[in-house]
């Protein structure tokens, strides 16, 4: 992926910060209102995302620790760095949401989503049939993603509860069932 594509990733991230950001507690409320703000508040501070410092954080996981441990593997990088541009942008941007919403990001819905393009997020059936992915390649990236996480400093705790989820997907994406890798370029 060159430089560019990681400076329009980290441009995207930024944005996405803005368009899933909480919306801000009235101040000036009082009363029932102003108690019912202050528990919200608190809910969405327990949620991970406050607990990593809210969805600009969170996204940034992705393109500073996830797009990174993707592309620098040779098992599964070809499959990513030869996109074209727009679309590694378009996967980032997307998979910058879906981390939001598994960290209960407050607004940040994978299903219906868009790019800052207007795209749509598809779903992972729609995203990756005729790729040709294989279990092999699905546990590599599952690696990556995990590997990602960690050096982000997220705890085993956080994800382990995220796992499942993105285990789950994994009949979604697989079409050939062997643990030979599809488009290593490992030499
Ligand atoms: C749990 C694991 C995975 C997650 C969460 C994930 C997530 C995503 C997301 C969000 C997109 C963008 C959806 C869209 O285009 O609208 C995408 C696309 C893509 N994914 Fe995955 N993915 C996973 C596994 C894999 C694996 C194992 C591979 C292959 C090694 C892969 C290769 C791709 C490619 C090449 C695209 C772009 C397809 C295109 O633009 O036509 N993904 N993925």
């Amino acid at each position: 992926m060159s430089t560019r594509t990681i400076h329009s990733l980290l441009v995207a991230a930024a944005a996405l910060t803005g368009a899933c950001a909480a919306s801000s507690p009235d101040s000036e409320g009082g009363g029932e209102a102003s108690a019912q703000t202050e528990a919200e508040t608190h809910a969405a501070e327990t949620s991970a995302c406050s607990r990593y410092g809210g969805p600009g954080e969170v996204g940034g996981v992705v393109s500073e620790h996830i797009v990174p441990a993707l592309t620098g593997d040779c098992r599964v990088s070809a499959m990513f760095t030869s996109l074209p541009e727009p679309a590694q942008v378009h996967l980032v941007e997307c998979l910058t949401i879906q981390v939001q919403e598994l960290f209960a990001c407050e607004g940040a819905s994978y299903a219906g989503a868009e790019d800052s393009t207007g795209a749509l997020c598809r779903d992972m059936v729609s995203a990756h049939a005729g790729l040709g992915i294989t279990n092999g390649d699905f546990d590599a990236v599952i690696e990556d993603i995990v590997a990602g996480l960690q050096a982000a400093g997220i705890s085993q705790a956080d994800i382990d509860a995220v796992a499942p989820a993105v285990l789950s997907t994994r009949a979604d994406m697989v079409e050939v069932q062997t643990d030979a890798l599809s488009n290593s370029s490992c030499g």
